[in-house]
């Protein structure tokens, strides 16, 4: 029987309850198909700095790069928050990205038809909601040199590279191509040199894909129609901040910020995780949401694993539990009648085994 390895990166906050969730769910959709999982737990985040003094050690990158792929839970702890930025929880996650080559960072936001209602915007604004961020994950502003503190000043620097451009641009092309064939390329050309290099790139890119239109939207614009009208796009290609800013803005267009997976894919082992962070006002109540999670658990089936069909299986079995009015306390509408973060999980886990709700 074919057997697939997982590292398991429980990480901070509620990160470890909504993975816990994850692995119940990939365990029960692994009982009628033939293949197994098995598990390999690591440290990274504020959970690493605790026992290393690293949010990212070494052992923890060997058991990635070991492994078919990596299931992500959240970083971030507040206790950490006044450490210099190299020793915060969240350069663990800047690192594993870095250090794996994750150049891309897939981001689906699609509604779920009965969470419509759940959404803070008007239902007639969020209906229909489908679109893809191809955000770049490895470069711009998050990692451009220099950066650092002199005096009384601090910078970072925003610096892309054709060859950066253009790999991310192919992926969120051919991504289209599986799709509506429409990209809208982010970026602030209007201002920015590098957003201008960004823009000429796309658009030399772009032509080894007639079939698959492109539109240029600076990033200003884009935040704004993405709430105003969320069905113009399809695929949002961009970079590293401008796409850090616009997932979180598209996850509330699906109901919660706790609906959102997300796949990171580049050289190495892909890691998978929710969109959303560590949430630590909320750990260790059983009330997070864990189908963001969950959700991440379906694209790793795709995409790592080629196990199209189950993952087909995980996201109906998110839509009947839905569909059946089961919800967490950040979809629910009535607080009294929501249900915690382990019955979530079973619940999905019985849809998936085809047991009664
Ligand atoms: C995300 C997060 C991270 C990012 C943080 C935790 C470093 O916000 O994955 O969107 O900014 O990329
Ligand atoms: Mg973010």
């Amino acid at each position: 029987m074919e057997k697939y390895r997982i590292a398991l990166l429980p990480g901070d906050g509620i990160g470890p309850e909504v993975v816990a969730e994850g692995v119940r769910v990939l365990q029960s959709t692994t009982k009628r198909s033939g293949f197994a999982i098995e598990f390999q737990e690591a440290l990274i985040g504020g959970a690493a700095l605790e026992k290393y003094n690293d949010p990212f050690p070494k052992q923890t990158f060997e058991v990635c790069r070991a492994c078919d792929a990596v299931l992500l839970g959240a970083i971030g702890d507040p206790r950490w928050d006044d450490l210099p930025a190299d020793k915060r929880p969240e350069r663990g996650l800047l690192r594993l990205r870095q250090d794996l080559g994750l150049y891309a960072n897939l981001r689906p936001a699609r509604i779920f038809p009965s969470l419509v209602s759940a959404s803070t915007l008007k239902s007639r604004v969020v209906k229909g909601t489908d679109l893809l961020i191809v955000r770049e994950l490895t470069g711009g502003l998050y990692f451009g040199e220099p950066r650092g503190f002199k005096g009384d000043r601090a910078f970072n620097t925003m610096v892309y590279s054709r060859g950066e451009i253009e790999r991310i641009a192919r992926l969120a092309f051919e991504a289209a191509r599986k799709r509506r064939k429409l990209v809208t390329s982010v970026d602030k050309a209007n201002v920015l040199h590098v957003s201008q290099l960004w823009r000429a790139v796309v658009t030399e890119i772009a032509a080894d894909y007639p079939d698959v239109e492109l539109q240029h939207l600076y990033v200003d614009n884009a935040a704004m129609q993405l709430i105003r009208n969320p069905r113009l796009f399809d695929v949002i290609l961009t970079g590293n901040l401008f796409g850090d800013i616009l997932s979180d803005e598209a996850a509330m267009l699906t109901g919660s910020l706790g609906m959102l997976p997300s796949a990171s894919i580049g050289k190495e082992t892909a890691v998978y995780e929710p969109v959303h962070g560590s949430a630590p006002d909320i750990a260790g109540q059983n009330i997070a949401n864990p189908i963001a999670t969950i959700a991440s658990c379906a694209m790793m089936l795709r995409h790592s694993l080629d196990r199209g069909a189950e993952a087909d299986r995980i996201e109906e079995a998110i839509s009947r539990v839905l569909n059946n009015g089961c919800r967490t306390r950040d979809i629910a509408t009535s607080k009294s009648r929501a249900i915690g973060t382990r019955e979530m999980g079973d619940r999905i886990c019985q849809a998936i085994e085809g047991k009664n709700q």
